[in-house]
């Protein structure tokens, strides 16, 4: 899926680092990311954008994949960044990510993560609800420099077709305000009354894993004429249209063809924002997209080692690797699909049926379910790929599992971001009462 070599020892090779050596190094199992694909995807979304509209902002959705130095290097790269709770603030904050770069979610906001941003600052604050707003005009009162830049999200009534628990923005969700009774209208036209918010704009989001253009373009003429509307109705023009993530990517190689390009999304919704607003004579808005998946997802993989093999006889051959649902748990939760190598005999034609199991003490815990590899061997190194968007941020320490460590691959060089966890972090928080 990403760019992948193969060295004399018959090795993988990422990032010009070889992939056995690197679980020597730094142990399995390990999230490994290639950084030259990390920082082009940004590129590709920036450079999409530059040729073809005149203002937009590109914010990297950190719930993808989000570390210290991913942050850093999304602030290289001239990101803006989405966060959703206080401690995806925070870990940007600390990562001297700028404020007035985040944009600021989530459908139930709490005090704490509220009280945290006002006081530092935010690019946009995204006001989901109604209830969000009441709070707000409270709060946001001595909002540090006057006022408080907001988004409304929007819930369009859009079904983007991909799986149910990744589809937020079809009528009855539990994410923004209707479109519909003109619920959204009236919220927007109350905070217009205070001096303390400064509208900028809709946002949505329709889902994620989306592998057509359709749904997006459909996205974009429900908000502009919304936006179009509002404007007639108040006289107030709203400027920005954030349309979120979503753009999905293939997991494995016979989905190649399936998915949009990066570059192929740009050009479609920047043509329909155009079109549409020529067609009726409304200002061009600047544009925000939110992706996640399709910037870390293709640059991650995971490296595994190999322990207990087993095979019954005639029905079927168990390949454990030392991680599984603990740090990606996708295939129990979606029902997700992946491919693998092994990485130490890439030259080996043999070829097996296999299941990939974890180590959890669950039947469920499997990794892929079927899959034709060399004949695999205890102590042999699995690399299962793509895995950059949504492992690491949904891994859980399960059976008491240490979460892997992340390290960044370019031209022969490996850099630890994240160290892998150790025993002694597992009672870190722990209490034992009277001592
Ligand atoms: N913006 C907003 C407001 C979102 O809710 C999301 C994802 C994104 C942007 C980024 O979407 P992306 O470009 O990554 O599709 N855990 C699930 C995915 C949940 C996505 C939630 N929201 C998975 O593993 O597939």
């Amino acid at each position: 899926l990403g760019k992948k070599e193969i060295n004399e020892h018959g090795h993988l090779v990422i990032g010009g680092c070889d992939v056995v050596q690197l679980a020597q190094e730094f142990g399995t199992p390990l999230y490994l990311f290639d950084e030259t694909l990390l920082r082009e995807n940004m590129r590709f979304y920036r450079q999409s954008f530059e040729r073809l509209y005149p203002d937009y902002a590109v914010a990297y959705a950190s719930k993808a994949f989000i570390c210290s130095a991913m942050c850093r290097m999304v602030a290289e790269e001239g990101l803006f960044l989405d966060v959703v709770s206080g401690g995806e603030y925070y870990i940007a904050r600390s990562s001297g990510f700028p404020a007035d770069r985040i944009i600021f979610h989530g459908n139930n906001k709490t005090a704490q993560e509220r009280e945290l941003v006002l006081r530092e600052g935010i690019g946009r604050w995204v006001v989901d609800s109604e209830a969000e707003l009441e709070v707000l005009i409270e709060e946001a009162k001595n909002y540090r420099n006057g006022k408080l830049p907001l988004l409304f999200r929007l819930t369009p009534g859009i079904d983007p077709h991909t799986h149910q628990y990744i589809t937020t923005g079809k009528i009855d969700s539990k994410f923004g305000l209707p479109i519909v009774g003109g619920v959204a209208r009236e919220v927007m036209k109350k905070a217009l009354a205070f001096p303390q918010f400064e509208l900028r704009g809709v946002h949505c989001h329709i889902g994620s894993q989306i592998d057509s253009l359709e749904p997006f373009l459909k996205a974009c003429e429900v908000m502009l004429e919304f936006m179009f509307q509002f404007w007639k109705e108040t006289d107030f023009l709203l400027e920005e249209l954030d349309l979120g993530g979503g753009l999905g990517v293939p997991y494995l190689d016979e989905q190649k063809d399936q998915f949009p390009s990066i570059s192929e999304y740009v050009e479609a919704i920047t043509g329909k924002v155009r079109a549409w607003c020529e067609e009726h004579s409304f200002p061009l808005p600047r544009l925000i997209v939110e992706p996640g998946r399709s910037i870390v997802n293709t640059a991650g993989n995971t490296v595994y080692r190999v322990g207990t093999v087993k095979e019954i006889p005639g029905i079927k051959k168990y390949v454990a690797v030392d991680g599984g649902m603990t740090d990606n748990p996708r295939p129990v939760l979606y029902g997700a699909r992946y491919q693998a190598l092994v990485a130490n005999r890439m030259h080996d034609r043999s070829r097996e049926r296999v299941s990939v199991v974890g180590k959890c003490c669950e039947s469920g815990d499997v990794i892929i379910p079927e899959i034709e590899l060399p004949r695999v061997l205890p102590g042999d190194i699995l690399v299962v790929e793509g895995t950059g968007a949504y492992n690491h941020t949904m891994a859980s320490n399960y059976n008491m599992i240490p979460r892997p460590g992340v390290v960044f691959v370019k031209d022969g060089k490996a850099k630890l971001v994240v160290r892998p966890e150790s025993l002694s972090d597992l009672i870190r928080r722990d209490v034992l009462p009277g001592d």
